[in-house]
């Protein structure tokens, strides 16, 4: 079911230093930041030739991402996204496997729809399937 992996995301505690990071010392290809406030993060793309990096830094008073900062405060792998045909028919599959899916699909960075499996139920990885 699942298809590529669309991106690897990683919380930053400072996005600017780690997109400095990535273009400099790493020679990467980084975007501009991007407010998601519906998802309480404000994230920057780094384009590779075989996938994505997403950096996340907590926006707002109740982001998702600050209490992994609290726990990692210097940062570390969030989740990974797999892309699917159909994000409602793979969250309906996943929900008979056993799997615990995290709310109604939204709209992700992309514009695509998005939703997030439990990471108790996949080996304490969050994981994130993006409709392609
Ligand atoms: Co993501």
């Amino acid at each position: 079911m699942i298809g590529r992996l669309n991106h690897v995301a990683i919380a930053v505690p400072d996005l600017e230093a780690a997109a400095a990071q990535y273009r400099g010392a790493l020679g990467a290809n980084v975007g501009a930041p991007q407010d998601e406030p519906d998802h309480g993060v404000t994230v920057i793309f780094i384009e590779l030739p075989n996938t994505k990096i997403e950096l996340l830094y907590p926006l707002g008073e109740n982001s998702p991402i600050q209490g992994f900062l609290d726990k990692n405060p210097s940062g570390g792998i969030h989740h990974v996204c797999y892309e699917v045909d159909d994000v409602v028919a793979a969250a309906a599959h996943l929900e008979t496997e056993g799997a615990r899916v995290l709310g109604a699909p939204k709209i992700g960075a992309h514009g695509k729809p998005v939703i997030f499996l439990h990471p108790k139920d996949f080996n304490g990885c969050l994981i994130e399937l993006e409709q392609n």
